[in-house]
This record gives structure tokens, sequence and C-alpha cells, in this order.
């Protein structure tokens, strides 16, 4: 018994649609609430379906009882605040689990590799149900950031860097692709992710929006490339040094996926 998962996302793992018209819509999330909720950077979260409905940014497997990322319970404060963005999470019509939306602050291209990680999207999701994947919709206009994807995190060779203007809308494997945000503006971005359960409404959704599974980055110099995977390897071993030293490594060698 497997997984159901999607064909589109068989080839890249992910697949960007097309774009939302997201300058016709207020920005509702400029009063959402937020809470501080460490993931990769500098972020801040305001849920919009959380585990129980709570005002929170937990994994679902955080609570008791713990649950796979679906059946969400939406946050009724936040939705009451954004019934446009609530609507856009219900439009696909498939299972959602944890919906919010993330502010991330400015950051550098090393500081995204070293942010590259994949999510833990399945725990406690039985065989034979849909694999949950999640989409992203860009809210702020922020053409000159990107999503980085590889499919092996030490290894450029793999990257793919999705431009993400206001509207941008990709679907992503995230428990298959490392990811992580290079944010080059200088305020901060703003992105709605919903988990999604795979299946026929997800695919019905995404065929209807002519889904592209090959993106050609942009231009990157490479020394950057280089810089920043070197800087991010440095991170890391300091990073394994220090927890090393205080006998908190964990000792079973293997990765620890992140809930972001
Ligand atoms: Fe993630």
């Amino acid at each position: 018994m497997t997984y159901v998962k999607l064909p589109v996302l068989d080839e890249s793992g992910y697949a960007i649609v097309d774009s939302y018209d997201q300058n016709a819509d207020p920005r509702e999330w400029e009063n959402l609430v937020y809470v501080d909720w460490k993931s990769s950077g500098d972020t801040r979260f305001a849920p919009l379906a959380s585990a129980y409905g709570d005002m929170e940014c937990d994994g679902f497997w955080n609570h008791t009882p713990a649950k796979t990322d679906k059946d969400g319970v939406w946050v009724q404060e936040n939705i009451d605040i954004a019934p446009i963005l609530t609507g856009r999470a219900h439009e696909v019509g498939a299972n959602v689990g944890r919906c919010r939306v993330i502010e991330l602050q400015p950051n550098t291209y090393a500081d995204a590799i070293y942010n590259l990680h994949r999510d833990d999207n399945n725990r406690l999701n039985p065989e034979g149900t849909g694999w949950i994947v999640r989409s992203f919709y860009n809210l702020t206009d922020n053409p000159d950031s990107v999503m980085i994807l590889r499919e092996d995190r030490d290894d450029p060779s793999t990257e793919t860097r999705v431009p993400l203007p206001a509207g941008a809308q990709v679907v992503i494997d995230t428990q298959r692709l490392y990811h992580a945000v290079w944010h080059a503006g200088t305020e901060p971005r703003y992105c709605l992710i919903t988990s999604y359960e795979s299946g026929p409404e997800l695919d019905t959704w995404i065929s209807a929006r002519n889904p592209r599974t090959r993106c050609e980055s942009p231009h990157l110099d490479p020394q950057i490339i280089l810089e920043g995977n070197e800087s991010a390897r440095n991170k890391r071993a300091a990073r394994e040094a220090a927890s090393a030293k205080s006998n908190s490594v964990d000792t079973t060698g293997m990765e620890v996926l992140s809930e972001a």
C-alpha cells in the first residue's frame, strides 16, 4: 500500500500554475493576528486553520490527540479578518490541514541555502490515503525573490529558483523537495501556505490552471551560489559541533524534518 500521489508532481516535485490577480484584492494579511513561530528564517505566522482551531501553529502531531496534517480547524478570529484568503484555501476543494500566512523578513541567498529543509507533512498519514503537499500563494509583490527548490540539499545543480511576484501560485511536494525562500526585498514578504491532501480535487484544480513542471531559474552569479553553499555548510558544521558539545546531538543520523 502506498499513498495517493498526483502524476503532475511526479517529474519535478512542483507545479507552477497560472497566477492569481492578487492586486485586485484587499491586503487582508496586514490585519491578521500573527504568532511567533520559528521556521526557516525570521518569520511569524497567522494561522487560518490549525489543529483544533486555536491561534497557534504547532504541528498537528504535537497535539492531543495527535493527528496528521489534515482536517485543519478554521481559526475563527483570523478567518473573520481574511474571508478572501480563506475562500482561496477552500477553492481547491481538497482536505485542508495547516493553513497560514507566513511573514518572512528579507534575507540573503546564503541564509536561504542554510534554511533549506524538507517538511514532515505526512507524519501519521495513513497509507492508502492522499499524500500531503503544500500550496504557496505569494501575496506581496516580490519579483526579485525566489522559492529555492533542490532535490539534493547540497547540490546546486539540482536547484530551481521560482520567482515570486504577487499572485504567483506553486504547489510543492515539500516532503520531497528541499525548499526555502530567498527574499531579496526590504519589506517583509507574505505568502499563504496551505497543506492539501492529494486526490482528484487538487488534481482538477491544478489541471485547470496550466501547470508548468519546469521553470527556468532567473540568472544568478555562480560565485554567489558557490559562496552560499560554502556559508551554509560552515554554519551547519558549527551547529552540529555546538550540539555535539551539549550532548544533544541526534546520534541516529536521521535527518530531522521541519514542521515549517
Ligand atoms: Fe517547509
